[in-house]
């Protein structure tokens, strides 16, 4: 019997935890037993871990997070950090690894590999910015909460005649600003991957108004840059394991520009963790159900340092070291929905 040891890092999405069902049913057909590590690599490097039978597994399929924790720790900024991982391995007999998480988490379990520790990736984060892979796990479901919380401030949004102003997370891509700003029919979307003047969206308002819209919705992505702007805007300037600052703001900057050229009143809402929370959508359980099988098939081909990917409705084995390290940004062919009612 082969033995598997899961792990869930970075940010929680919906479906995780169908992905760890999944790995851990489809696994037990194959005589392949599951353990899972607690909070991310932490749990690797610290031998925390709990036992993972189909018995564990049970009734987690529609609960949002991951029932093993997660963590932002990276075992390459301690010096220990890969014989701990080694050792903690040994002592629990394992195999293989399948990682879930974004492109940081995943990028650890591809530097193991050359320290010859096999690893299979499965790629969730709502901002859905991994290469070579059309979703990641929970994009489908805080895109479903994006467009709920956009259909609720429209009806205050016409009812009181406001501009208002609806921030998401997306770091470097606006998968979620731009199909949640088209599924909830915001009025202005503004996104990662081109920088904004507050004057253009001023005008925008204006040209509304003079059509007798007498409000407006923006959705805007945390990582949305304003033009005179040398960098996008932060919460906290201090950064993670992963070189990463805490970013957020944006929309109450835009509502500050906004605030003395306006006759009406400019509200800002930030979506926060209410995006990244709840039960997962169909999609994503699907997705997860999906890409937790396939990591159980490419163990047992012996593909290692490989992602589960989606390409059209094709789940694929795509190189790990192809995949990350680079984001992936809107298609080009997609931007023309920012301003399609414009
Ligand atoms: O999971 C990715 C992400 O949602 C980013 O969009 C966001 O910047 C980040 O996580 C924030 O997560 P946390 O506050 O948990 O570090």
């Amino acid at each position: 019997m082969q033995r598997v040891g899961i792990l869930t890092g970075g940010g929680d999405s919906p479906g995780i935890n169908a992905a760890i069902r999944s790995i851990v049913r489809f696994g037990y057909r194959h005589n392949i037993a599951a353990i899972g590590f607690l909070e991310g690599w932490k749990g690797v490097m610290e031998n925390l871990s709990r036992p993972l039978g189909p018995e564990n597994v049970s009734g987690i399929l529609h609960i949002g997070g991951t029932i093993l924790g997660s963590s932002r720790t990276n075992p390459f900024k301690n010096e220990q950090g890969v014989d701990r991982i080694t050792k903690t391995l040994e002592q629990n007999a394992i195999d293989f690894l399948v990682a879930i998480g974004g492109d940081d988490t995943l990028s650890v379990a591809h530097k193991l590999a050359s320290y010859g520790i096999q690893a299979i990736g499965i790629p969730q984060t709502i901002d859905n910015d991994i290469a070579l892979t059309d979703y990641c796990i929970g994009f489908s479901s805080a895109l479903g909460v994006i467009t709920d919380a956009l259909d609720r401030l429209h009806t205050t949004a016409f009812s009181h005649h406001r501009i208002l102003i609806l921030e998401v997370m997306g770091r470097d891509a606006g998968w979620l600003s731009l199909m949640g700003g088209v599924a909830g029919g915001a009025d202005i979307i503004l996104i990662p991957e081109q920088d904004f003047s507050v004057a253009a969206v001023h005008r925008q308002i204006l040209n509304r108004q003079a059509r007798k819209k007498h409000f407006s919705i923006i959705i805007i992505a945390e990582g949305a840059k304003p033009e005179k702007l040398e960098s996008q805007v932060v919460n906290e300037a201090e950064i993670d394991a992963f070189g990463h600052v805490r970013l957020g703001g944006v929309g109450q900057y835009v509502a500050n520009q906004l605030a003395d050229k306006m006759r009406i009143p400019v509200r800002v809402t930030n979506l926060a963790y209410l995006q990244r929370g709840g039960r997962p959508s169909p999609s994503d359980r699907i997705l997860a159900t999906r890409f937790g099988a396939a990591a159980i098939e490419f163990a047992l081909e012996r593909r290692f340092d490989v992602m589960t990917a989606i390409q059209g409705t094709t789940i694929k084995a795509v190189s790990l070291a192809e995949a990350l390290g680079k984001q992936r940004h809107i298609d080009p062919g997609l931007l023309y929905l920012v301003n399609l009612f414009e």
